[in-house]
């Protein structure tokens, strides 16, 4: 049995997300982060705190095989929800049938708009008056899965994409918290 208020973290760079979800763990703990970058800026504040990490880039091996090698690992450390915190890495169909319903994840968009990269300018290009966050499912489609919660940040009329990047970001480490709480209690 899945214990889902025991959380696996799961980045690839800087973790700014992934330190909210630590440093504001209520109703969860955090009892891995895991990486498919070795050099994840993130990984040395989580070993700094004496939190496990697991990391490898899976280098030589197939797309599949990794994930079954993570899923173990996640496995082991008996992690019963995932929460994707700038996971630069699309899940195998596999991996998400394994933990079908299990894991989360964090987009800098307004969900349905955006889907993918770019988020910020994409909004601004659009002249939307709102960009935000939104934590959503993880399904085999990308970010497309149901949406939990959001946040709308207004978009003011000198941002640009790096601007307001930093607001959206300070509204996502509020936010991702919040609704793992709520989900793993739910
Ligand atoms: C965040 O903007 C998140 O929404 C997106 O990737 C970025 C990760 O940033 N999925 P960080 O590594 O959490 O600082």
């Amino acid at each position: 049995m899945r214990d889902p208020k025991r959380v696996a973290v799961l980045i690839s760079g800087r973790g700014s997300n992934m330190r909210a979800l630590v440093e504001q763990a209520s109703g969860y703990e955090v009892v891995l982060v895991a990486s498919n970058k070795p050099h994840a800026e993130g990984l040395d504040w989580v070993r700094a705190r004496g939190l496990p990490t697991w990391a490898w880039d899976g280098t030589g091996i197939d797309k599949v095989d990794f994930d079954r090698i993570l899923s173990a690992a996640l496995a082991d450390h008996g992690a019963g929800t995932i929460a994707l915190a700038g996971f630069m890495r699309i899940l195998s169909p596999w991996f998400i049938e394994e933990w079908r319903g299990r894991v989360l994840n964090i987009h800098p968009s307004l969900l349905p708009k955006y889907r993918g990269l770019d988020t910020h300018q994409r909004a601004l290009d659009a002249k939307d008056e709102v960009g935000g966050c939104s934590v959503h499912v993880v399904t085999e489609e990308l970010d497309a899965g149901d949406v939990l919660g959001q946040v709308e940040v207004p978009i003011l009329a000198d941002d640009d994409a790096k601007s307001l990047e930093q607001r959206v970001l300070v509204a996502e480490h509020q936010l991702y918290p919040k609704v793992l709480s709520e989900f793993v209690n739910r």
